[in-house]
């Protein structure tokens, strides 16, 4: 016998950064809160299917159909953590039964597919991280709520845990040194401020030279600023993003957004040697964006810059939307190869 679950799980981008973790353990626990949207799952996701059967005879992974290892340490603890949440399962019209402790006998196979380019700097390991730990927790019946998920999620890769939901999202860092209390909770649902659109500009699908693991390492070591950020800047601003997104308050909202992603880029030049993310593209999107925004009464567009140089921008409403496209074509025509393709995201927050 074989028995399967299929789940898919959206990417999410953060409007107040993750960037830093507060010791070397494996458990992946944050040096300050962060907030994050979560996409339409049409857009950006990951799928996976797992299966368990007893003639499988080693956990094995297949990423868009290629078969990758598991030996990584944060596969293993996802797979150990998931494994010891593990309940009774029983299908009767299949004659299947499985206690809690035959799943540490048995082995899993996992296929997950992306719809969008792996290796495009476009968060994929939030999605998978998610997905991986959501799926295996349908198969093995596991009966902790998504909060307590994404604190097993968080070990696969820290912005993952914020993907365990749609909407807004934040990821309170916690106390404990056990990292039991550093999770995900839902700020709002992904109906909250549905006026939103996700663009995204990939500016370059070449994988990051410098990944979010080892730079954010060696920004706790070496940036100074990343201290002021943590203890001062972003506790203020994650209370004043809640009340923007609770009010949906796009000029705040817009504000907070852009301001904290040029503060995580300024956190990444504060490092040595210094991490460039961002390229010219990226800076003269900020600047069409910046004097759009100022030349109008309020705010059309926020911006946001993960790892990488593409652009996520955030349009207060379709209209904005649409507009942004038209400037983004004027100063990007589809000759030019500075931009390579735009992936929309209609009614994009869910
Ligand atoms: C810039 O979650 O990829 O996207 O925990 O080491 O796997 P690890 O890092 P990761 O870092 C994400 C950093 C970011 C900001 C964010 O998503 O909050």
């Amino acid at each position: 016998w074989v028995l399967m679950v299929t789940a898919q799980t959206p990417t999410n981008i953060a409007v107040i950064k993750y960037w830093g973790k507060r010791d070397d353990s494996t458990l992946i626990l944050p040096v300050n809160d962060s907030i994050s949207v979560t996409l339409d799952p049409n857009h950006l996701c990951t799928t996976n299917t797992v299966a368990v059967s007893p003639i499988f005879q080693q956990d094995r992974m297949w990423l868009n159909a290629n078969e990758i290892s598991l030996s990584g340490g944060r596969f293993q603890s996802c797979l150990r953590e998931i494994r010891s949440h593990a309940c009774d399962v029983e299908d009767k019209k299949k004659g299947i039964k499985i206690t809690k402790e035959d799943w540490s006998k048995l082995y899993l196979h996992i296929a997950s597919y992306n719809n969008f380019p792996t290796a495009a700097g476009l968060a994929s390991s939030a999605a998978g991280f998610a997905c991986l730990v959501y799926a295996l927790g349908k198969l093995m019946n596991v009966k902790e709520d998504e909060s307590q998920l994404s604190a097993i999620a968080r070990q696969g890769s820290g912005s993952a845990c914020r993907s365990l939901y749609g909407g807004f999202v934040k990821w309170v860092m916690g106390k404990e040194e056990n990292g039991s209390d550093s999770l995900a909770v839902q700020l709002a649902d992904e109906k909250h401020w549905d006026d939103l659109v996700i663009v995204i500009a990939v500016v370059s699908s070449r994988q990051k030279e410098t990944s979010s693991t080892s730079g954010m390492r060696e920004t706790v070591e070496t940036s100074l600023l990343l201290q002021h950020r943590a203890k001062e800047v972003v506790p203020k601003r994650i209370l004043q993003m809640e009340q923007a997104i609770r009010n949906r308050d796009f000029p705040s909202f817009s504000r907070l957004t852009c301001a904290d992603s040029n503060q995580f880029h300024a956190v990444c030049l504060d490092t040595s040697p210094p991490i460039f993310y961002m390229n010219d593209t990226s800076h003269r999107i900020i600047s069409i964006v910046e004097k759009w925004n100022r030349s109008e009464e309020a705010p059309q567009v926020a911006y946001t810059f993960d790892a990488g140089p593409n652009a996520v921008l955030i349009a207060r409403d379709r209209k904005a939307a649409a507009l942004l496209i038209q400037r983004l074509l004027y100063y990007f025509p589809p000759s030019s190869d500075d931009l390579n393709s735009y992936i929309i995201g209609d009614n994009s927050i869910a």
